[in-house]
């Protein structure tokens, strides 16, 4: 497993989001300072090194992928701000500081959540780093309004909400995990496949699937953490799940099921790439990282 390359990864992406996001001192200044305090104050990373760690899959330059790993995590801080926001799941701590809404207020949090999103759409479109081969960038900001619309993040979203409180069956909980949460991720993986000049159908259908096992694991795993982690540990408030009543699979089906789903997710998503050698091990390690991570 090549953990200088994860690291190598996650020092990319931080200068890559540093120059891709509007300067603080540049108007609307509260506004980009908001924007710039909810993508770069920490965060693991997980989308943007899935973007690269594909991409290493599919023997593409890293600096091809870096429009894509960086909208990914701005689509992904601005679901956070809107997440913590007080009609929503009413969180004041995030990456263990204040939340967007508390530290800037409620309105200027609303407008970075709406920046960020747009700004991801902007970079696809324009950026001089991606390959300019014909249809590349359409089928990229496809995959990933797809994944960030009514019937991905933000349907899953809706479907939390409703289901507060709520019992809903385990086909329902699947459903609105992998839009909430699964969807993203899946579209981390898609998008470095949208990217390759040549990709074969089993190749897409085993990235395809890997996307899709992990992006439901990392949902399952963040359901217990929940419970089972530190507001310290987390920087985000422990128990806030259960504070709202949230549909979760602890909820509905106890702590070490939930677990030992997490795992069988897990397995599913390497068989999935059985077919490809060490070339997808970095995908393999921050596939672990996923249901093994303490925050
Ligand atoms: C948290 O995502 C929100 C969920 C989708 C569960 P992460 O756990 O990736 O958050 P950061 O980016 O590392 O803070
Ligand atoms: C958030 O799920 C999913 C999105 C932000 C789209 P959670 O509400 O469980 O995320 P955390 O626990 O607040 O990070
Ligand atoms: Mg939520
Ligand atoms: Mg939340
Ligand atoms: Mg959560």
């Amino acid at each position: 497993m090549d953990s200088c390359l994860i690291h190598n990864y996650s020092q990319r992406i931080e200068s890559v989001l540093d120059r891709l996001l509007p300067p603080a001192n540049e108007q609307p200044g509260r506004l980009h300072e908001t924007m710039r305090y909810s993508v770069l104050g920490g965060g693991k990373r997980i989308r943007p090194r899935l973007v690269y760690a594909t991409g290493e899959v599919l023997g593409l330059d890293p600096a091809h992928l870096d429009a894509s790993a960086c909208a990914v995590e701005f689509i992904h801080a601005y679901s956070l701000i809107h997440d913590d926001l007080p009609a929503m799941d009413d969180d004041a701590l995030r990456r263990g500081q204040p939340t967007a809404h508390i530290a800037f207020g409620e309105a200027t949090a609303i407008l970075a959540g709406d920046a960020l999103q747009a700004l991801a759409f902007e970079v696809i479109a324009t950026d001089d780093s991606l390959v300019d081969a014909p249809g590349v960038r359409a089928a990229l900001m496809a995959t990933l309004a797809r994944a960030c619309g009514s019937h991905g993040m933000v349907g899953g979203q809706a479907l939390d909400m409703d289901s507060e409180g709520k019992t809903i069956t385990r086909d329902q909980l699947e459903r609105l995990h992998s839009l909430k949460t699964g969807a993203l991720l899946h579209a981390c993986v898609m998008m470095a496949a949208d990217c390759a000049h040549r990709i074969s159908d089993a190749q897409r259908t085993g990235l395809d699937t890997f996307a899709r096992r992990i992006g439901l694991a990392f949902q399952v795993r963040d359901d217990v953490l929940d419970i089972e982690s530190s507001t310290e540990t987390l920087g985000k408030t422990q128990g806030a799940d259960l504070a709202h009543d949230k549909a979760t699979y602890p909820a509905l089906m106890g702590l070490a099921e939930a677990k030992a789903f997490a795992e069988r997710l897990f397995d599913q998503a390497m068989e999935a790439l059985d077919l490809f050698g060490a070339d997808a091990d970095p995908l393999r390690e921050i596939a672990a990282e996923i249901v093994k991570r303490d925050h």
